[in-house]
């Protein structure tokens, strides 16, 4: 197939380019900042919220899996997350309905629960966190995914390309999640770090993904039949502390509710309706003996 993948030069992006060409797909590698790209791919440079840019790098392709985004609300004013991520979104929609693809995925986030980035600290009501799950934010990180997914949804009623919302929780590299996995309990005694705000392990409820997980995930949903717009939730099934995770919950998170059993390291978010649905789950999980 012929797939544009927006967001390119990132992390996520470049990472799924290389794997989706590895497997045969002819990839169009699509940032508005220059960097390398897999051997054999083409990068175009321009900028998503541009419907016209949108238009001219999606015409004739089969599939978008579009990651071009501002990834957190590190931002104070909240004004250009919003912004960029929802318009550079709504265009990539745009053009893919009008080029009849027939999938566009697209990076949702487990963040739009809004445990992550709330200043306030807030608490799931109820744990596995499923789709269903009240999104219940206070930045505009979060809230640019929630209008994404609903865009999604408006898109699948004007067209025939089916839209699939990936909730992913922090994506990486298994050195980078060990890396945040020891700040867990060390933010007093490790130098700051722009990058983890003080308490973050707690508030992304210690779940974690694989990067070949998530790469193997979106060529999945890629090469199967999907209609209409749906989210899912996909995380490891384990959590990246090696405490229970009924202990952290109870500790971190008292007032929300647990329904199952946690007294492993089982991952309060679900990703269930995603292993029903395409019968994959993360094989990539953290080492705990280096934690
Ligand atoms: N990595 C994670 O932990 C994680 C977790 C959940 C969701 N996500 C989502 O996955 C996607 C990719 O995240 P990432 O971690 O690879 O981020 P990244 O910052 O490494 O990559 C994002 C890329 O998007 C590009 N971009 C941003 N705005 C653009 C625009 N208007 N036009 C063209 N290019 C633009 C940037 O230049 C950058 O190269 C984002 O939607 C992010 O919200 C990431």
């Amino acid at each position: 197939m012929k797939i544009v993948v927006t967001g390119a030069t990132g992390l996520l992006g470049r990472a799924t380019a290389e794997h989706l060409a590895s497997v045969g797909h002819e990839v169009i590698s699509v940032d508005r900042k220059s960097g390398q790209v897999p051997a054999g791919t083409k990068l175009v440079v321009g900028d998503l919220t541009s419907l016209e840019f949108c238009d001219s790098v999606i015409a004739g392709t089969d599939c978008v899996v579009h990651l071009g985004a501002i990834p957190n609300p590190i931002e104070p004013r909240q004004y250009t997350v919003f912004q960029n991520n929802t318009l550079s979104t709504f265009a990539v929609f745009t053009a893919a309905a009008q080029a009849k693809c027939r999938t566009v995925l697209y990076a949702s986030s487990v963040s739009a629960y809004g445990t992550a980035y709330s200043d306030k600290w807030t608490s799931p009501i109820y744990a596995p966190m499923d789709e269903a799950h009240p999104l219940v934010y206070e930045e505009s990180y979060a809230l640019s995914k929630e209008v994404n997914e609903l865009s999604a949804v408006m898109w699948s009623r004007r067209c025939d390309t089916s839209f699939v919302g990936m909730r992913f929780p922090w994506t990486n590299t298994p050195e980078k999640t060990l890396e945040l996995a020891k700040r867990f309990r060390a933010d007093e005694t490790l130098p700051p770090d722009p990058r983890f705000p003080v308490g973050i392990v707690a508030k992304i409820l210690w779940t974690y993904l694989d990067l070949r997980d998530a790469v193997k995930a979106i060529e999945i949903v890629l090469t199967s039949k999907t209609h209409g717009a749906e989210v899912y939730n996909f995380c490891a099934p384990d959590t990246m502390s090696n405490e229970s995770t009924e202990k952290l919950m109870r500790e971190f998170h008292p007032t929300t509710q647990l329904q199952g059993d946690f007294s492993g390291y089982q991952a309060p978010i679900s990703s269930q309706k995603f292993v029903d649905m395409f019968g994959f789950e993360p094989a990539h999980l953290i080492n705990r003996e280096s934690i």
